[in-house]
């Protein structure tokens, strides 16, 4: 796997595209807006010539990353590319054109694969012609920086083809993990109520948002809370990627939505892009000091961390990934301290039970319901 063809120049397209030269390939990149190419090697030579300053990377290595990385003008000059990994705009009509197009272009023998966060793997093969050569390949952002790749074969998707990607993803220095083709795959998935309980727990004037940070960050190890999280990713892509996790899976009261969330994302207080989200991110915003309350503090950690476990086992129960790929995904995604299977295991399953239980009891919500598999472990 030599030549490989990304569409899409944001944010993902040029971090893969790193990732790739990075390990000995020469990257085709095309994007609609040419300057979003230029735009997005300026930054990147900026980045290489951080690590060169630091002596993380040769002038020489620094170098052969850019010149690998050719600007295309026109996606017919993919011809030569061995696997194509889209990454354009979260849209499946404009993404199934673009494949129908590219396949048009490449060889019988080339992958097309899509970095898709939350569209059916499945449903974006529909219109290839030969859909087994199409897989998800799921970067997380940073690309250069996040080790773990999720490999989502669709119900189309040819036999071998994981495995094949598997291990060019090993070779590319990634942690790759296969995931079933379900909504939010498996971190997006699994990670949910790490945002959804904390919204909730503040909709319902528990605790501040700084307080529910200070309790995760205090009490879980967590390197970041999950407002200061959500005000990283973005409250738009946050709320948009619950919303499709949501609606995918029919309506599941585990998945709701926040009434806060939308709001924040009406309001465009979108986090550090915008320089406001649940925190100010202005030059002289003062930083909050949350009021620390040990009960407080416990309710919050034990209430996020049982709803996260028992999604970890319900993903487990699903088959959704193996118990190592549930492991990893969290904290090679998302730098979570532990796996949650074994955070599980280290509080005791039954106390996890019995903490949604009293949830269930008090709220009679669908979204406190427990995994099956959750009381047998
Ligand atoms: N940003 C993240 O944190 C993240 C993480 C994992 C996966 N993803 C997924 O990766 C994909 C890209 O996300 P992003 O954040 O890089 O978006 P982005 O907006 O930064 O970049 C998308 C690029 O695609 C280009 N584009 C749009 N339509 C095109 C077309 N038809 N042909 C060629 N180029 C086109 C745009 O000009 C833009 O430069 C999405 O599917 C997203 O869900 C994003």
């Amino acid at each position: 796997m030599k030549n490989i063809g990304i569409i899409g120049a944001g944010t993902m397209g040029i971090g893969i595209a790193q990732v790739a030269a990075s390990a000995g390939c020469k990257v085709y990149l095309y994007d609609t807006k040419p300057e979003q190419i230029q735009k997005s090697l300026v930054d990147l030579k900026q980045t290489l010539d951080r690590l060169v300053e630091k002596l993380k990377l040769s002038v020489e290595e620094c170098n052969a990353i850019i010149s690998s990385i050719h600007p295309c003008t026109t996606l017919s000059e993919f011809t030569p590319c061995d696997l194509v990994i889209e990454a354009i705009v979260e849209n499946k009509e404009v993404k199934t054109k673009v494949y129908v197009e590219i396949e048009s272009v490449v060889s019988d023998r080339c992958i097309i694969s899509s970095n898709t966060s939350s569209i059916s793997i499945t449903s974006l093969s529909a219109e290839l012609k030969n859909p087994e050569r199409f897989i998800g390949i799921h970067f997380f952002n940073p690309a250069p920086v996040m080790a773990l790749v999720e490999i989502i074969p669709g119900l189309l998707t040819g036999q071998k083809l994981a495995t094949e990607i598997e291990m060019i993803m090993k070779s590319w220095g990634k942690i790759p993990v296969i995931a079933k083709d379900v909504p939010g795959f498996i971190v997006n998935r699994i990670a949910r109520p790490f945002y959804g309980e904390a919204l909730r727990i503040v909709e319902e004037n528990l605790a501040t948002h700084e307080q529910v940070d200070d309790a995760m960050r205090t009490l879980g190890n967590f390197r970041m809370g999950p407002f200061e999280l959500m005000d990283l990713i973005g409250i738009d892509v946050n709320f948009a990627v619950t919303k499709t996790v949501y609606t995918d899976y029919f309506f599941d009261a585990k998945y709701k939505p926040s009434l806060l969330q939308q709001r924040m994302s009406e309001a465009r207080l979108w986090g550090r892009k915008t320089g406001k989200g649940f925190y100010n991110y202005s030059e002289n915003a003062a930083k909050p000091q949350p009021q620390q309350n040990d009960e407080l503090y416990t309710m919050i950690f034990n209430r996020i961390i049982s709803m996260l476990i028992n999604e970890a086992v319900e993903a487990k129960r699903l088959g959704i990934a193996d118990d190592n790929a549930i492991e990893l995904a969290v904290q090679k995604a998302l730098n979570y301290p532990k796996g949650l299977l074994a955070w599980g295991q280290e509080i005791g399953y039954q106390q996890i039970s019995e903490t949604l239980q009293l949830l269930y009891n008090d709220y009679q919500e669908e979204r406190y319901r427990q995994s099956p598999l959750l009381r047998k472990l």
